[in-house]
């Protein structure tokens, strides 16, 4: 959990600091796309398309989302496409391809939002990437669907993308107060060691508001202490680029 939240914080984090950041959604609920202020209801084109026509390029569906800061949008038709790619040989490499247009040049990041579920379109984001950030909630339960998607992603990795690698687990939506919520951590870090982050606190007023207004933490609340957590993992994100 909070994915969505990681993607589009970090990524307007990124922009406002000139990284040309492209954000890309995955998932048929469209919240990443909502929540940069496009109604996906009326979007014409979107990651639909692309998937479906096996496209070449993104550059005809990307929209402007601020300074720096571009989106490819999703639609719930892409609900479908789960489905109608059926057993194309190539429905897994679809995001990959068309980012291996010379206009993805033009991005320092491309940051991809998948859906909960580990269907085609979530092995699409996995094939295309190069790192994996794992965001994870901090809640007794959690540590088992971690090991879940763990297991599938070093499928994914072994058979589709070798150069695939774990930039990190990223604790999220962490109430220092409650004691679950420092034994989930507790335990994340027994078995993640390095590869845990620093937690994302949560805040419940600041992210239903920003998500609400269609803006970035970073501006809705700046003071707030998520949004402070985001600044510091957009930090950890740009080194991490310039030394890999
Ligand atoms: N730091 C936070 N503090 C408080 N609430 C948060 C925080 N991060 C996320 N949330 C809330 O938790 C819910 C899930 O977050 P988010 O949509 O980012 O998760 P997700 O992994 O994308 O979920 P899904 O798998 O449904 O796409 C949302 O309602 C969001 O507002
Ligand atoms: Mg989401």
């Amino acid at each position: 959990m909070g994915k969505t939240t990681t993607v589009f914080n970090l990524g307007a984090v990124l922009a406002a600091r000139g990284v040309r950041t492209l954000l890309v959604d995955l998932d048929p609920q469209a919240a990443l796309t909502a929540w940069a202020g496009f109604d996906t209801g009326r979007l014409k084109q979107t990651m639909y398309s692309v998937l479906m026509d096996g496209a070449d390029t993104l550059a005809p569906i990307v929209l402007r989302a601020a300074d720096n800061l571009m989106l490819a949008p999703a639609s719930l038709d892409l609900a479908s496409a789960e489905v109608a790619l059926g057993s194309a040989p190539d429905r897994a490499q679809r995001l990959q391809r068309a980012l291996q247009s010379s206009e993805t040049a033009q991005y320092d990041i491309v940051l991809v939002d998948t859906p909960a579920t580990l269907g085609v379109l979530t092995v699409n984001g996995l094939v295309a990437a190069h790192q994996l950030l794992i965001p994870v909630q901090c809640e007794a339960l959690s540590m088992r669907g971690v090991r879940a998607v763990l297991e599938a992603v070093w499928l994914v990795r072994g058979r589709l993308n070798h150069g695939l690698e774990l930039l990190g687990v990223l604790p999220t939506v962490f109430r220092a107060e409650v004691p679950g919520a420092q034994a989930a951590l507790a335990e994340m870090q027994s078995v993640f060691r390095n590869w845990v982050l620093a937690p994302i606190p949560a805040d419940d007023v600041a992210v239903t508001g920003a998500s609400a207004s269609s803006a970035p933490l970073l501006r809705h609340a700046p003071g707030s202490a998520a949004a402070q957590a985001y600044l510091r993992l957009a930090e950890f994100v740009t080194n991490e680029q310039r030394t890999s």
